[in-house]
Parts: C-alpha cells; sequence; structure tokens
C-alpha cells in the first residue's frame, strides 16, 4: 500500500512530513515511476493522469480541490472512490473572496478606482446593506460558509439549492422550478455551484433577464457555468451593472478576451481561495484512517450527482 502525491514538490514536502509523523506505516511518494503500480492504493492529483487504469489496486483518487469536475467520474473503475477536498484553508480563503468581492460590488470600488485614473472627486450614489440582496447559488460548504461570514454586514441573504436546506436567517430555495423566484430577489448574485451537466451554461442570457436590473454577479464556481458573451451583452445593456469573475472557460483568458479590459468587470486567474497543504494534508490522513475503519470518506463524491 503506497500514497502517491501527485502534485506540486512545496506542498507535497508538508504533506511528506504530516504522513511521516501521523500515518507512518503508509509510504508517500511523489514519483510513482519508483514504485511497482501495484502498490498504490491512493493518489492526490489535480486532474486523473492518462494512465491511472495502470494502477490495478487503487481504492481512492483524492482531487486536491473542492472541485472534482476535471475528473470525468465515469471513467473511474467502479471499484475507485472520488473524493474532494474539504478543508479550512480552502473554505477561509473563500469566505475573504466573496466579503471583498461582495463589499467591492456594493460600494462601487471599481467606478471609483475608475474615477482616480481620471483625477476625478465625485460621490456615487450609495445603497444600505440592508437593501442589497445577496443570493447564492450553492448552499454547499462553500456556499454556507460564505453566508456565514456576510451576515453580520446585515444583507438579506438568500440561496438555492437541489434539495430542500434550512439556515437561520437565509431565504433557502431549491430545485430548477424556484430558480426564477430565488433570481428576482437577488441584486448580487454569488455562483458557487459545482460544475455538472446540469449546471454547465447556467449564468446565460435568461438567468441575467431574470435577475432584477442592475444586478451584479460574482463568478467562483467554475469556468463552463458562464456564456461569457452573454454576460457581455448583459453588461453593455445594464441589465447587470458589475461582475467580479474569478473562474473562466479557458484558463488562462486569451489577451484579446474581451473581460480583460471591461470596465465593469473585475478579473482574477482562479485564486479565490488555493487549497492549504497543512490543513489539506490533516484532512487526507483523517479520511484514509476513517476509510481504514471501514467508514466513508468525507467529501466522498456521489457518481450519480456528478459532486
Ligand atoms: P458542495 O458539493 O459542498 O456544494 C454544492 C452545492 O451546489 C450544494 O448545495 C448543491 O445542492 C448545489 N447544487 C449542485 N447542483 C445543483 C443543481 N443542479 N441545482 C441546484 N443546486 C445545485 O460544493 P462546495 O461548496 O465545496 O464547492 C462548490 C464549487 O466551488 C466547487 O465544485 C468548485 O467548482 C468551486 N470552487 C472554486 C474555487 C475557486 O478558487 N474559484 C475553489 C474551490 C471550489 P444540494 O445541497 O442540494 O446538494
Ligand atoms: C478547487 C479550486 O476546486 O481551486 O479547489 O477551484
Amino acid at each position: 500500500m503506497t500514497f502517491w502525491f501527485n502534485s506540486d514538490r512545496e506542498r507535497g514536502r508538508i504533506f511528506a512530513e504530516a504522513f511521516a509523523r501521523d500515518l507512518p506505516d503508509l509510504p508517500f511518494i511523489m514519483d510513482a515511476t519508483q514504485v511497482d503500480p501495484d502498490d498504490i492504493s491512493y493518489v492526490l492529483t489535480w486532474t486523473a493522469p492518462p494512465d491511472l487504469d495502470r494502477f490495478k489496486n487503487l481504492e481512492i483518487v483524492f482531487s486536491i480541490g473542492a472541485g472534482v469536475d476535471q475528473f470525468r467520474v465515469e471513467n473511474l473503475a467502479s471499484g475507485v472512490k472520488l473524493v474532494r477536498m474539504i478543508e479550512d484553508g480552502i473554505v477561509r480563503m473563500m469566505q475573504e473572496y466573496v466579503t471583498l468581492a461582495v463589499l467591492a460590488l456594493h460600494r462601487n470600488l471599481k467606478a471609483y478606482l475608475m474615477q482616480q485614473t481620471e483625477g476625478k472627486w465625485q460621490a456615487l450614489p450609495a445603497r444600505q446593506a440592508a437593501d442589497r440582496r445577496i443570493g447564492v447559488l450553492g448552499l454547499g460548504m462553500l456556499g454556507q460558509a460564505v453566508i456565514a461570514r456576510l451576515m453580520p454586514f446585515g444583507f438579506p441573504l438568500s440561496g438555492w439549492s437541489r434539495a430542500p436546506r434550512q439556515i437561520d436567517g437565509v431565504r433557502c430555495h431549491h430545485g430548477a422550478e424556484s430558480l426564477a423566484s430565488f433570481l428576482g430577489e437577488t441584486d448580487i448574485l454569488v455562483c458557487l455551484l459545482p460544475l455538472t451537466e446540469e449546471t454547465r451554461g447556467i449564468l446565460d442570457a435568461r438567468l441575467f433577464a431574470a435577475l432584477p436590473p442592475g444586478a451584479s454577479l460574482i463568478h467562483v464556481g467554475r469556468g463552463a457555468q458562464l456564456d461569457h458573451d452573454a454576460l457581455i451583452d448583459a453588461l453593455d445593456m445594464h441589465q447587470l451593472s458589475g461582475a467580479v469573475i474569478d473562474v473562466t472557460e479557458p484558463e488562462p483568458l486569451p489577451p484579446e478576451h474581451p473581460f480583460w479590459r471591461h470596465p465593469r468587470i473585475m478579473l482574477t486567474p482562479h485564486i479565490a481561495s488555493v487549497t492549504q497543504p497543512g490543513t489539506a494534508a490533516r484532512s487526507v490522513i483523517e479520511n484514509i484512517k476513517r476509510h481504514r475503519a471501514g467508514l466513508d470518506p468525507i467529501g466522498l463524491v456521489d457518481r450519480t450527482r456528478g459532486y
């Protein structure tokens, strides 16, 4: 039995120390050519290596990220478990990023930065938090964490999920039939959905039209959920007033892409949240211990849902 760390060496060093300390009986390698492929039981990786079916005794594929769409779960042998990353570092960074983005949109930061470059000293109309409704698409680990962090500001909060959810202080909607009513009461929409066949392309012209005029978007889910042309049209027609975009398809965006220079788009290179090796190693070790004890790992992907 061997654990294969298939990612960058810097984080690998931190993982290796944690494994040596907390799981000393499990050999830890960073180069799979060092061992017989039959010895590998666990791999931690961002995407599935092309020759994954070489590892006949593989039990768990751990995603180094919270998202798992980059793995084609249907291509993994049926006995292999796919586990997404659940760790405090990802959660904290996503809370920071979405709070930053909400406040930037709420307080017109992009417009003021542009005014600064023009040497213009001019106050813009300001809205109270109580009059700015935030709606979060996806009420999972990250959607709920972001909502908890936003709560003290006093924004009215709502969320949308597949199955019914109950969260104190949050208007919870679920299912495709309630999407339009959720959108109709959302001034800043945050997308924290996993990419699945159901959510691919969900941020499209129809969705933008269902938001109140002047609403804005924070997209931190996955690039393929967003129709880029529809976003540009919605911004240019003033249906939307602004967008903060962290994920795109493709990544990176080509240099001529309109998002780079759009006056109402703030763009970041998929950095909203990054797996932190210290906390991530603890979470993977805990999951291996659970698996050895016959329990399901935390973050086990449901193959039928795709997340
Ligand atoms: P979870 O699996 O914990 O939560 C997913 C949520 O989305 C659930 O509430 C789920 O509903 C809801 N959902 C899924 N499909 C649908 C659907 N068809 N209709 C309505 N709701 C749906 O995921 P996380 O919160 O951990 O992560 C969300 C995503 O964030 C990741 O998949 C990844 O793509 C992205 N991400 C982006 C990062 C970045 O840096 N930009 C970093 C980390 C993650 P239900 O509760 O009913 O199951
Ligand atoms: C993730 C990501 O899924 O970085 O963790 O996007």
